[in-house]
């Protein structure tokens, strides 16, 4: 399958005097999100807020419809959000966990479920279980099946961790959670837009999205997938009039969909944008953008493999385009500045995104360059040669 990348870097502005390689912190706008995103505040601005919205109401509809189609799900299982934390948070907090139960999790999880994790356990005297790793750094399956017992009423983790380039086995995870009627919550923020994603294959429950990364969308969005038999049990944290209807001084009737976990009021534009990203990635098709991201990071870790002094932090058997590593002659920081001043845009990960994992493996903070689709081979060469003129010259 050939991969159009002209049209991948023609519809990404930046493209022509920035390499960024920061895509799992927040990726390029293509033109024609960032060209719906100005087109909807030009409407707010010159018809009204409200107006445009109605105007815009299919359009916003969509949304949902697109996300659907990506994820494999209904419509009606969808929430929209501000970001993927806030749309794990609520899920998480309408979880009924009680006393004495146990959740199961990894040691890649992400450092703000970690928090949650313990503030339930502090709040109501929850169990929090990390499952070990294998030997590839990856959820070791069998051990995690031996800590499943009839206290277990939660399995939740992380797909793709903020800080390396490992991808959890979700799918088998998914099928342990189900053989023992356990909920999955998964996090999946850093792998929708970047892996293919179906609830039904993974057979998860809930899961949270995030618009900037992976799917390019805008800043400040996300999206919440509740599975539709488990919505009955599931308790918001809190409910607006949008969520749940007024009926009298002493009665309100709760949304019966996933939209019951929004507020009212929300960033439409942003919104109308983030639905411009989800058919854009449509557009490319899921699978095209997967074999074209993981075939440019596993060039980009065999590049970097050659430099003396590096050493590579990325776990697992299955790797994505998260790409981390560590030099021996220059730390994290200054690897970071030095590719700045080459207008080349990468992150560190200081390891509070993945604690727990970093602290195993004495990990104090990794250089994190992620690629997506409309990368190239050419800028991958040029990040690694700028690499060696600082640390081989
Ligand atoms: C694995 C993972 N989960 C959750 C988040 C939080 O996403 P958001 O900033 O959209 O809340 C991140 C952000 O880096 C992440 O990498």
């Amino acid at each position: 399958m050939t991969f159009d990348i002209q049209r991948a870097r023609r519809e990404t502005r930046a493209c022509e005097d920035l390499v960024h390689f920061n895509n799992a912190g927040a990726s390029l706008m293509p033109s024609p999100v960032s060209d719906a995103l100005h087109r909807f505040l030009e409407w707010e601005e010159t018809t009204g807020g409200y107006e445009t919205e109605k105007n815009q109401s299919q359009a916003l509809e969509n949304v949902y419809n697109s996300a659907a189609k990506l994820i494999n799900c209904k419509s009606t299982e969808l929430a929209y959000t501000e970001s993927a934390t806030r749309a794990w948070q609520l899920a998480f907090y309408a979880f009924p966990l009680k006393r004495g139960d146990k959740l199961i999790t990894t040691m890649a999880e992400y450092g703000s479920n970690m928090i949650a994790y313990l503030q339930q356990a502090e709040r109501i005297g929850i169990e929090i279980i990390i499952a070990p790793n294998d030997e590839h750094g990856q959820v070791d399956l069998a051990a995690l099946r031996n800590l499943i017992d009839d206290k277990v009423k939660l399995i939740s983790m992380t797909h793709i961790p903020t800080g390396g380039g490992l991808v959890n086995q979700a799918k088998s995870i998914g099928a342990l959670a189900k053989s023992a009627d356990i909920p999955f919550l998964l996090d999946a923020c850093q792998s929708v837009g970047q892996l293919p994603i179906d609830v039904d294959d993974i057979v998860c429950d809930m899961l949270c999205i995030t618009g900037r990364k992976y799917l390019r969308g805008p800043r400040g969005t996300g999206m919440l997938y509740v599975r539709e038999s488990l919505q009955p049990r599931l308790d918001p944290s809190s409910l607006d009039q949008h969520g749940a209807e007024l009926l009298s001084a002493t009665s309100y009737r709760a949304r019966t969909d996933a939209r019951q976990f929004e507020n009212w009021e929300s960033n439409c534009a942003a919104k109308y944008a983030l639905g411009a990203a989800l058919d854009y990635t449509l557009s490319w098709g899921i699978d095209s953008i997967a074999e074209r991201v993981l075939s440019l990071a596993a060039y980009f870790r065999q590049k970097l493999s050659d430099i003396d002094g590096v050493t590579l932090t990325d776990l697992g058997e299955v790797q994505c385009g998260i790409v981390t590593f560590i030099a021996a002659q220059a730390n994290p920081q200054t690897i970071k500045a030095h590719f700045a001043s080459h207008r080349i845009n990468v992150s560190t990960s200081k390891g509070s995104g993945s604690l727990v994992s970093f602290q195993d493996r004495d990990l104090t903070e990794v250089v994190r360059a992620s690629v997506h689709y409309y990368n190239t081979e050419e800028e991958v060469d040029f990040v690694v040669d700028t690499l060696r003129q600082l640390i081989n010259p």
